[in-house]
């Protein structure tokens, strides 16, 4: 059979994974394929571990929905990227109090300490922290930032390494995998002034939601994996999506939107540090870009029926061949 975690691993790759949310847990047909160890070797949840989530007030933890994913790791033997402990978004409201310092870093600290605690050991890599810049590379003056300054990051970094050391740790962000912008740059010196203070950054997450024709070329990619490569042990996509910007589709802009992924897999078998492909779910039916982009969508490798793509197949061709 054609699986894309079994072709995955036979082109060299760790695995090849989905985002699954907890909406969807209760969907048999979904369900079927999302546990199919075959088709994805790899699972995050979308939601469930995020802060909001998991310390939605102060010192009150609640795993529910994190584990109901967790739970299918479990069981099917998939590994799992926890996702994720440091975000300005999804963010409860208690956090973003005027705190000094002192009292952010210990909030950072109780929270991975508990988090990262409950999840230890079930945890492929943790995204320690999302996001942490604007498109110009500036620091996104989240409530974390606007206490600590970069020493957020470290901070997170040091607490996330101490609490489950066996956990691969992840900076993790969008826009940051076309060669070469501000947030690239950003990014490479964040990592760099953070690594010099002793935070241990095993890798660099390159989320990968791109639009159809508009998306990074293969040369693009490696470039900015070439760049990273210098600095961290992998490198991984974590939640690819290409998106249509015009509905419905023709089959030409499907064969376009394969291509587009082609590039991604392309990039990411020929960059000995690139580990995995994660894509942010498998199906358009769960798809988070109608409701952030309306008009736009079908960014998936699986309709929403469950029917495969030809980028789908496209992909599995190229393992093939690899
Ligand atoms: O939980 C509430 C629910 O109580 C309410 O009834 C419902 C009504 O809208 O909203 C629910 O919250 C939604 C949440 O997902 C859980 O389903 C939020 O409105 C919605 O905004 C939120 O969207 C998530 C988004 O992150 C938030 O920024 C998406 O599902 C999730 O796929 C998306 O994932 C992010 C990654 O974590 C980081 N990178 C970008 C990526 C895409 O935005």
């Amino acid at each position: 059979a054609c699986q894309l975690d079994k072709w995955a691993k036979a082109a060299g790759l760790k695995y090849f994974g989905t985002a699954v949310d907890n909406p969807s847990l209760s969907n048999q047909g979904y369900m079927k394929i999302a546990r199919d160890k075959d088709e994805f070797g790899q699972i995050t949840p979308a939601n469930g571990q995020k802060w909001s989530n998991t310390e939605s007030s102060q010192g009150r933890f609640g795993y529910g929905s994190g584990d109901a994913i967790a739970n299918v790791a479990k069981q099917t033997g998939q590994l799992l990227r926890c996702h994720t402990l440091v975000w300005y978004n999804q963010l409860p409201s208690w956090v973003s109090s005027n705190y000094n310092k002192d009292q952010m870093q210990r909030i950072i600290t109780t929270h991975i300490q508990n988090v990262a605690g409950h999840y230890k050991g079930q945890c492929y890599a943790w995204d320690v922290v999302n996001e942490a810049f604007e498109d110009d590379g500036k620091f996104r003056q989240s409530a974390m930032y606007r206490a600590m300054g970069v020493d957020y990051i470290t901070h997170s970094f040091k607490v996330a390494s101490q609490t489950d050391p066996g956990a691969k740790l992840y900076y993790n962000d969008f826009n940051i995998e076309r060669c070469c912008n501000a947030k690239i740059n950003a990014t490479i010196a964040m990592i760099k002034t953070i690594k010099a203070a002793g935070a241990p950054v095993d890798g660099i997450g390159m989320q990968g939601h791109s639009r159809v024709g508009k998306s990074p070329s293969k040369k693009e990619l490696m470039d900015t994996m070439a760049r990273f490569s210098e600095l961290v042990s992998e490198l991984a996509y974590t939640e690819i999506d290409i998106r249509h910007t015009k509905l419905p589709t023709s089959a030409a802009d499907r064969e376009q939107q394969a291509k587009d992924y082609l590039d991604v897999v392309a990039a990411c078998l020929e960059t000995p540090k690139c580990v995995g492909i994660t894509i942010w779910d498998y199906t358009d039916q769960y798809s988070w870009i109608p409701g952030q982009y309306p008009g736009e969508g079908e960014a998936c490798l699986f309709d929403k029926s469950l029917n495969k793509k030809p980028a789908y197949t496209s992909i599995i061709s190229l393992f093939q061949s690899a």
